[in-house]
């Protein structure tokens, strides 16, 4: 029996955990016992609990109850509770998932002690490291033991930063081993999507908009919340856009905080009064993606649901200078349109016109998770 950590904090992490641990539940509850650890960065009912319930997630065996702060508060609070789990536990592995501020500090507190560190969503780059997310990657990339990259672009990524795709096992610290084994986001949508919400319960929990047909947007990225020019141009966007479609835009606390701080008053009442845009509170995985499946466009500044709006075929127009998803791009499926609002309309026009786009499979078989299990029981044996 290997034990495992594993290290959750932000919501995206929290979903994308439900894909090893029902892997670990069905196939490997013999060979693998999973210690779950929620640091506490996400806390809201909405951006946290709401995941447990439904993806049938275990409870946490401890909860850090970190919070909110600046980064290095936030990071380090991290790191010394993580730490004093991993001297108790003595795990096999630390998991890691992405690269946020709860990815860094589970890297940090493990590598210090010498605890190999499974990356999940490794090799990942915008190449930008202006973004704390860029920082947070990398750090963990390069001590990671394990490092499961989900397209091969974060592969090949990682072989130009010098990792050995030639290493044998068993992997260690400095002998690290690299895989492109497909997206445990897709291992997810694929499950998860089958069991989207009946039209009753869909009745029941989301204002249904009377028009159908509708664009699905989120904004959250912190240059996106924080820079008011950023955030106006992307607002004074939807505007013009909610004269062609309703707009859903299940709004992020960070982005709830900051829009009567950083948007002009016009524009901000203009918005909010809008009848033709449904701000609503962070909704459930289930609730989310129903509103992917049914919507005719994306417009997003998030990660995880780029991709996503690629898993239900659906165009997708990214409010970021760069993605780390550039597949999604290169395939026609998705335009780079930043936080100018020129661009984003245009992108809405493009799609609009262009409805013949392909989605070939970029992010693996759906069984993501179930080979990484594999791996490290394989590797443990070989040690
Ligand atoms: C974090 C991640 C980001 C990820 C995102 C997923 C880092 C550096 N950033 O960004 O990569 O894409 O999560 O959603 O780790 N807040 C609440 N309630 C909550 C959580 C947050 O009100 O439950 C508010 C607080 O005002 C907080 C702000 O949101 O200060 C930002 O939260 P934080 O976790 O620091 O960063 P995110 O923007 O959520
Ligand atoms: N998500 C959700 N409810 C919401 C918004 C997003 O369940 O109201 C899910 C979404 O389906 C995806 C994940 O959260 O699986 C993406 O997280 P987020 O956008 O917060 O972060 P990122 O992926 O950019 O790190």
């Amino acid at each position: 029996m290997i034990k495992i950590v594993t290290i959750i904090g932000a919501r995206p992490q929290i979903i994308k955990a439900a894909a090893l641990s029902r892997a670990i539940k069905n196939k490997f509850s013999d060979k693998i016992k999973e210690v779950i650890v929620h640091t506490g960065q996400h806390y809201d009912e909405n951006m946290s609990q709401v995941f447990f319930d439904e993806l049938g997630i275990p409870t946490p065996d401890y909860n850090l109850g970190v919070g909110s702060g600046s980064h290095g508060t936030q990071t380090a609070k991290m790191i010394e509770g993580i730490e004093n789990v991993l001297l108790m536990e003595k795990p096999d592995y630390l998991v890691v998932y992405g690269d946020t501020n709860s990815t860094l500090a589970g890297a940090i507190a493990a590598s210090k002690i010498h605890i190999p560190i499974v990356h999940i969503e490794a090799g990942l780059r915008s190449f930008n490291k202006s973004m704390p997310e860029e920082i947070n990657r990398i750090c963990c990339d390069h001590c990671s033991t394990m490092l499961f990259s989900p397209t091969s672009t974060g592969y090949n990524n990682l072989i130009k930063e010098g990792f050995n795709p030639k290493n044998k096992k068993p992997f260690t610290a400095d002998n690290p081993g690299i895989y492109h084994c497909g997206d445990v986001m897709y291992d997810n949508s694929l499950f998860f999507g089958q069991r989207a919400m009946s039209n009753e319960q869909w009745a029941n929990c989301q204002k249904p908009i009377a028009n159908s047909q509708y664009i699905l947007c989120t904004i959250h990225r912190n240059n996106n919340t924080d820079e008011p020019k950023r955030l106006n141009a992307i607002v004074s966007a939807l505007i013009k856009l909610s004269e062609e479609k309703d707009i859903i835009i299940p709004l992020h606390p960070r982005t709830k905080k900051l829009l009567n701080v950083n948007l002009d008053s016009e524009t901000y009442d203009t918005f909010i009064n809008n009848s033709r845009i449904h701000i609503t509170e962070p909704v459930s995985f289930l609730e989310m993606i129903r509103l992917e499946k049914d919507a005719d466009l994306v417009i997003t500044d998030s990660g995880g649901v780029q991709k996503e709006a690629y898993f239900f075929k659906k165009p997708c127009v990214i409010m970021r200078s760069e993605t780390e998803w550039k597949e999604i791009v290169e395939v026609g499926a998705a335009i780079i349109a930043d936080a100018d609002e020129e661009k984003i309309i245009e992108a809405y026009h493009h799609f609009k016109d262009n409805n013949s786009i392909e989605f070939p499979k970029i992010f693996g078989d759906g069984r993501a998770a179930e080979f990484i299990c594999k791996e490290l029981i394989n590797n443990k044996t070989r040690s």
